[in-house]
């Protein structure tokens, strides 16, 4: 098949979009819906994400130097959304969600959202501008999991989440289970149990 070549975007995706929460000494806690996020480094476990200057919680996060990354299932979608067009020199987004912030033992100013599937906390390690956003590249120093997606066997099972991915503009659902990390090569009694597993 041919290619249409196009002006070139940012145009990676799905991506997830995720809830990031943040506060400073000097302001309440905000939530800011970041698309632009992602696992950069597993040993030491470090994520980033990319924040525009003129966003209220730019000065947040470089006051501060740490926050929460929360992930967004299809029952916190809408508050989601709503932290993404909404700013926090407005209005008091945890207030305005029914979100309730819940203290993070690593961090000292960020709180968690306590609805949300799970937690990173994170601190600041390096901010580099880019251009239209500046990359905040943090180590990942804590974790939460809600208690309702731990399995018997002490295990996440994020399946339950019902997390969601960004696509090109729209919000969407994951399917079910299709595979799993080193399939394409796996014994078939191990592939018939992991994928029944997953069912
Ligand atoms: C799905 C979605 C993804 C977004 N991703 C980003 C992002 O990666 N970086 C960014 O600076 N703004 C992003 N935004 C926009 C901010 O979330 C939005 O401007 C928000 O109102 C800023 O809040 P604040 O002014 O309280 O910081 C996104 C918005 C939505 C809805």
């Amino acid at each position: 098949m041919a290619f249409k070549t196009l002006t070139p975007g940012a145009m990676l995706c799905p991506v997830p979009a995720v809830m990031v929460s943040c506060a400073s000494p000097n302001d309440r806690p905000n939530i800011i819906t970041i698309a632009w996020a992602g696992t950069v480094c597993s040993q030491p476990p470090m994520l980033s994400i990319s924040v525009r200057k003129e966003r209220f919680s730019h000065h947040i996060l470089t006051e501060s130097g740490e926050f929460a990354v929360n992930l967004v299932g299809e029952d916190q979608l809408r508050a989601a959304d709503l932290c993404g067009v909404k700013s926090g020199r407005d209005i008091d987004k945890f207030a305005a969600c029914g979100l309730t912030p819940v203290p993070v033992p690593e961090l000292a100013f960020a709180p968690a959202i306590a609805e949300c599937p799970l937690y990173l906390a994170c601190k600041t390690q390096q901010v580099i501008e880019l251009g239209s956003h500046d990359l905040f590249i943090a180590a990942i120093v804590g974790m939460g999991v809600r208690e309702d997606l731990m399995d018997d066997k002490g295990r996440i099972d994020l399946q339950r989440a019902r997390l969601v991915a960004y696509n090109h503009g729209v919000y969407q659902s994951l399917g079910g289970a299709i595979g799993f990390f080193g399939y394409s090569v796996a014994a078939p009694d191990v592939l018939a149990r992991r994928m029944q597993e997953l069912k």
